[in-house]
């Protein structure tokens, strides 16, 4: 390959070109505590439990971090053309999504939930359209994680929300009444719900929805308590993301990077977004698109690294590990809410799956969910998901996950119930915490409209 060497000085602005670079001269120790004073501000799932609803902070086991810097999967290129072992990979992570959800084809594109969400939009919207329906609607419950309602806008539907039932469950005859509309294209999903609470009536729901012509998208960000247990395609969903980011273990938090692969039925196979893999007479082959697919959207494919990292989880689990993820994670939440509900207000009183809600309700002194989720970082605790879902009102969504021992949930509780005793003797000191964070309490409102991003 020829390499054209170009001055920097001769196409670089006068204005951009530094005569002097100042770089101070400290002493490496310096250098060292700084920076390791600077990782010690920081809290992780290493560090402590990370008990954000809806956002299932597991740990992230550090044999997958091994797997995927093996030379074979961090060196290669998207481009290169010896690249079977990479290929078989996709190939394999997607039969056993397929296998886990019920699905029968994936596409392992999507960068995150939030983009499968709006890739499986964009299919219902393609398959109605090849079939030439007009359909402008998709139904959301009030429940639903924030992401549905954007992506379903996104692909150009307008959203018909329909309020839960006192259970937290989709009311069986306001879903009817809004299909019957004619210009519904569907219902998205996701169950267990943001109020970690299972539909009992889930399989009734895709049933009006598919008597009434529309498709079922399951939004699979809360699969972790079902793992093993259930799956998508048995309740009647066609189209499922999941956030390998999530359920799988892959590292998140910061803004990514993430993974939320699409599976669908036979039936929306064809509406994929390419490339596509799939299996020939003479071995596996990449199939870019075909007629019906919504085209491309991701470069190469996808966040091969987080997948990498999936798939070693996965096959580490084994069928029987990850049925047992399902299970404890939901013993873990359950054993929460029965140690909590007593001094928290619990709103809906029943078992929940791997999450449940308690709000501010009856908190002395006018203590709010703030300053219980800001008292909980004096105490080296990272704060639960705050104020949502939004259908509660001063929520803290809590969800321990199934990595946390049963020593940490009695931690974790016997700080919550530390924090409510404070609440009554010393309410003064939960309203005006943090007080042992670097950072104290901030005016959110001003620091996201102002932010001061330096010194
Ligand atoms: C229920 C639910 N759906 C969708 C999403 C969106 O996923 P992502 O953050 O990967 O875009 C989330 C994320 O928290 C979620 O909790």
């Amino acid at each position: 390959m020829d390499i054209e060497v170009v001055d920097l000085n001769e196409i670089l602005p006068k204005s951009l070109i530094r005569e002097k670079i100042p770089i101070p001269n400290i002493p490496e120790i310096e250098i060292i505590r700084h920076f390791v004073k600077l990782s010690q501000h920081n809290y992780g799932v290493d560090t402590g439990i990370y008990p954000l609803g809806s956002c299932t902070m597991k740990y992230n086991p550090k044999i997958n971090e091994v797997v995927e810097r093996l030379k074979g999967f961090s060196q290669v290129h998207p481009l290169q053309e010896e690249n079977h072992g990479s290929i078989e990979l996709l190939y394999g992570i997607s039969k056993l999504l397929g296998e886990i959800t019920g699905m029968d084809g994936f596409s392992l594109q999507p960068a995150a939930g939030a983009h499968g969400e709006l890739a499986g939009l964009l299919i219902i919207k393609k398959f109605f359209e090849s079939k030439g329906i007009q359909k402008h609607k998709i139904i959301v419950p009030d429940s639903a994680h924030g992401t549905n309602p954007a992506s379903a806008k996104m692909a150009g539907f307008s959203i018909i929300e329909l309020k839960s039932n006192k259970f937290g469950e989709v009311p069986l005859d306001h879903l009817e009444y809004a299909m019957a509309d004619g210009d519904v294209a569907g219902i998205m999903l996701t169950n267990p719900n943001t109020l970690g609470i299972f539909d009992r009536q889930i399989k009734k729901i895709t049933k009006i929805v598919h008597e009434n012509g529309g498709l079922c998208y399951y939004d699979g960000a809360n699969l972790n308590p079902i793992l093993g247990i259930c799956r998508p395609g048995d309740m009647g969903f066609d189209i499922v993301h999941l956030n390998l980011h999530k359920t799988f273990s892959t590292p998140h938090g910061g803004g990514g990077p993430g993974s939320g692969p699409l599976g669908v039925i036979d039936e929306l196979v064809p509406y994929l977004p390419g490339p596509c893999i799939i299996s020939t007479e003479n071995g596996l082959a990449c199939q870019e698109n075909n007629d019906n697919s919504i085209g491309r959207i991701k470069a190469f494919w996808g966040n091969f690294g987080i997948i990498v990292r999936a798939y070693a989880y996965i096959l580490a689990l084994g069928a029987e590990g990850l049925k047992r993820v399902g299970q404890i994670s939901v013993l873990n939440a359950n054993y929460l809410r029965v140690l909590l509900k007593d001094n928290y207000f619990l709103p809906y009183k029943r078992t929940c799956q791997h999450e449940f809600v308690i709000t501010d309700r009856n908190l002395p002194n006018n203590i709010t969910t703030e300053d219980v989720a800001k008292r909980m970082l004096d105490y080296g605790i990272y704060a639960p998901t705050v104020y949502f879902p939004l259908v509660v009102q001063g929520a803290l969504m809590i969800e321990p996950t199934e990595t946390e021992s049963k020593a940490s949930l009695d931690h974790f509780i016997e700080v919550m119930d530390k924090i409510y005793y404070e609440a009554e003797s010393d309410p003064n000191t939960l309203k005006t915490s943090p007080h042992n964070t670097p950072i104290k309490r901030l005016d959110a409102v001003l620091a996201a409209r102002k932010p001061v991003l330096h010194d």
